[in-house]
C-alpha cells in the first residue's frame, strides 16, 4: 500500500499511540535508579528548563520524567563510550540495531565470541547490538571491563533472557528522539547549564565500608579527587541558580561534602550484588541545591 497524502492521516500514523508502553531502562546498569523513582520523584524541582543527566548510566530517572515532560530539552552523557554509541544508535538506527539483535543467540560459547569482538571495529548499530545482548545475558547485567578496556563479565544462567524486547527498545528511542547524548566528563555540563534548567548527577558512589579500596589510586576511577570536584561543580552550579540533585551512599564523607545543602535519605534495595548476604536495604542520599537551605 502507498503513503497517503492525506495530511491528517500522516500526522495520525505520527502521533504516538495512546496506549504507548513507557520506556524503562534497556540495560540493567549497576546503581540503576528504576526502583528509587518513587522515593526520588517527590523531591524533583517543580519545573526547570532542560534536563541535564551528565552520568547517565541505565537513564532510568531520564525514561522516567521524558514520559512526564517530553518537551523539556534534554542532554544525556557519560564517559562511557560504549553506553553513549549504544543510546546513540537505539535514538537514530533503531531498526539497524533490532536486525543486528536478531542474529544473537543465548549460548554460551557464542556470548564468549561475541564478548571476545573488538567493538569500536563494528558498524554502529552491530556494535550497539553486541552491548545489549551482552548486557542482558551476561552474569548479572554488569558492565565491567579490564585493565586494557575489554569487556570481561562472565556468561549469565537465564531461562530466558529477553534481549530483543522490541516494544520496550521503539519506546526508549521514540524517549531519545531530539535528545543530546554525548561522550565526556561530567564536568562539561558546567558549559552548558543556565539558571532554571535541572541538572541530576548520579555518579559511581563511595563506598560505604571499604575505606582502603576508595583512597587507592585507580586509573579511570572514580576516587576521592573525583568526588571532590564533583561537589565543587554542584557548587558552581548550584550559585548559578541551577536546579541541581545528586545521589551518592550516605557516609559522612558525602554529608561533609555536601554540607549546607538539603539532605534526604532514601532506601535502596541493592540486588547486583554476589553476595546474598550483603543484598539487605542501603541508605543513599539525595542532595538537592534548591529545597530551602542554601542555594
Ligand atoms: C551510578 S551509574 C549511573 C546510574 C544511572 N543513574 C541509572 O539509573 O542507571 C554511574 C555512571 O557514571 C559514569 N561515569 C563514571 N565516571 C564518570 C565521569 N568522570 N564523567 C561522566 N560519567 C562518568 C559511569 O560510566 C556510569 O555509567
Amino acid at each position: 500500500m502507498g503513503r497517503s497524502t492525506n495530511p491528517a492521516v500522516a500526522l495520525e500514523r505520527e502521533a504516538p499511540c495512546q496506549d504507548a508502553p513507557a520506556p524503562r531502562p534497556f540495560l540493567k546498569w549497576v546503581g540503576g535508579k528504576t526502583k528509587l523513582l518513587e522515593q526520588m520523584t517527590p523531591l524533583l524541582p517543580a519545573s526547570w528548563n532542560r534536563y541535564f543527566e551528565p552520568f547517565v548510566g541505565g537513564a532510568a530517572l531520564f525514561f522516567d520524567q521524558r514520559t512526564r515532560r517530553p518537551d523539556v530539552p534534554a542532554f544525556l552523557s557519560d564517559v562511557n563510550a560504549e553506553l553513549v554509541s549504544c543510546y546513540v544508535a537505539v535514538r537514530d538506527e533503531l531498526d539497524a540495531v533490532l536486525v543486528a539483535l536478531g542474529k544473537h543467540v543465548y549460548e554460551s560459547d557464542y556470548y564468549y565470541a561475541v564478548r571476545a569482538q573488538k567493538p569500536a571495529e563494528l558498524p554502529s548499530a552491530a556494535r550497539a547490538a553486541r552491548t545489549i545482548f551482552l548486557n542482558k545475558t551476561g552474569y548479572n547485567g554488569l558492565y565491567r571491563v579490564n585493565r586494557s578496556g575489554q569487556f570481561n563479565v562472565p556468561f549469565g544462567r537465564f531461562t530466558k533472557p529477553l534481549f530483543r524486547d522490541v516494544e520496550n527498545l521503539r519506546a526508549c528511542s521514540r524517549a531519545l528522539s531530539g535528545v543530546s547524548i554525548e561522550h565526556g566528563d561530567f564536568s562539561t555540563v558546567l558549559e552548558r547549564a543556565k539558571k532554571g534548567d535541572f541538572v541530576y548527577f548520579d555518579p559511581p558512589y563511595v563506598p560505604v565500608s571499604a575505606t582502603s579500596d576508595f583512597t587507592a589510586y585507580i586509573p579511570g576511577g572514580f576516587g576521592e579527587v573525583e568526588q571532590r570536584k564533583l561537589a565543587d561543580v554542584f557548587r558552581k552550579l548550584a550559585k548559578r541558580g541551577v536546579h541541581v540533585m545528586l545521589s551518592n551512599s550516605d557516609t559522612p564523607f558525602v554529608r561533609e561534602l555536601y554540607e549546607g545543602f538539603a539532605v534526604d535519605v532514601v532506601y535502596a534495595a541493592r540486588s547486583v550484588n554476589s553476595n546474598a548476604a550483603r543484598r539487605g536495604k542501603l541508605a543513599e542520599v539525595v542532595v538537592r541545591s534548591y529545597a530551602g537551605k542554601r542555594a
